[in-house]
């Protein structure tokens, strides 16, 4: 049987999600292995036919340590795709795996496909429960369709046009703005209750207790895993707190939820949400579905 290796990078765990259905989909006809690129696994890459490297989209890139892990990982001549997620699905993010097909490039391993999946914001805004619903639905076709690709061994190379890569280095601005943010990143001690989750889940262990005040120390990826799972929503993520989204999504109650239709886009949805609606008939071509909206 051959093997798949799945190279993720999750914050808030939609990308984990969507790994993990993938990975479900696939393994009746490979082995499957995953890796966490917070976990210092040692992994042995020559044992893998296929590699999935996979990552929400920050700021239209990649996030900088699943780069840096990639640079350091030793992998020599293996074939990959990616699968991305995002909250949006605006062109600004599509030249996003440039720089990981550079560093693939010098592996010599061979981009075979690349497919972008929508997942609710961890950032910005918490999208509305059907709008979810609307999304996990697709989802699920969505990634039945890549599944059989990837069985069928039928894949399309994406182009990164420059244009969108132009944006992605624009992008790539963010990365000095996490640094001095995440320095402003404070508790409000008012709120606290001193549960300690924010210390427990942080994934780079950047969370510290110093003269009995939880602080945030160097290295944080602003990935918003803290403040999402704050139970108090006591933490204040500096300049982006207007964007927090405090209080994760719960998925199984969402899809189980009846009162829910799955059906947030209408014809008449306007301004932002006509880009949804934009990427959504595509996939509607693509899967051949019948229009529901
Ligand atoms: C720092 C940061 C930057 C983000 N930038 C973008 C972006 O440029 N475009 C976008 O569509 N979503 C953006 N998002 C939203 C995430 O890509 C999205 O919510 C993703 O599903 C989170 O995945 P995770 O739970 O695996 O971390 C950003 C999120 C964060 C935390
Ligand atoms: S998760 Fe929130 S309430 Fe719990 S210790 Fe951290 S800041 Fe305080
Ligand atoms: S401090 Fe919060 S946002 Fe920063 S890396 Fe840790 S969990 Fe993520």
């Amino acid at each position: 049987m051959k093997k798949i290796l799945f190279i993720y990078y999750t914050g808030t765990y939609n990308t984990k999600y969507l790994v993990e259905k993938l990975a479900d989909k696939l393994k009746n006809d490979f082995k499957i292995s995953t890796i966490n690129v917070f976990e210092k696994e040692k992994i042995d890459y020559f044992n893998y036919d296929l590699l999935c490297i996979s990552y929400p989209i920050y700021a239209f890139n990649a996030p900088l340590l699943l780069e840096k892990f990639l640079k350091e990982a030793d992998i020599q001549g293996k074939n990959y795709f990616i699968l991305k997620n995002s909250g949006e699905p605006l062109h600004f993010n599509d030249a996003s795996s440039y720089k990981i097909s550079k560093i693939m490039e010098k592996k010599e391993c061979t981009l075979r496909a690349e497919y972008h999946l929508l997942m609710p914001y961890n950032i910005i805004y918490h999208h509305h429960d059907n709008m979810v619903k609307q999304m996990l639905e697709y989802n699920e076709m969505y990634l039945q369709h890549i599944a059989s690709n990837i069985i069928n061994n039928s894949f399309t190379a994406p182009k990164f046009l420059f244009r969108y890569r132009f944006i992605a280095y624009l992008g790539k601005l963010q990365r000095l703005g996490a640094v001095v943010n995440s320095s402003l990143y404070k508790v409000d001690d008012k709120k606290c209750v001193k549960c300690l989750k924010c210390l427990e889940i942080c994934p780079v262990n950047c969370i510290i207790i110093k003269n009995d005040k939880i602080t945030f120390s160097g290295n944080c990826q602003m990935c918003m895993r803290c403040s999402m799972f704050c139970p108090t929503n006591a933490i204040n993520i500096g300049f982006l707190n207007n964007w927090k989204v405090n209080g994760n999504y719960n998925f199984q109650k969402i899809i189980r939820d009846d009162n829910l239709d799955g059906n947030y886009l209408k014809n008449s949805s306007k301004r932002f949400y006509r880009y949804y609606h934009k990427y959504y008939d595509n996939l509607d071509i693509l899967l051949n579905k019948k229009k529901h909206f």
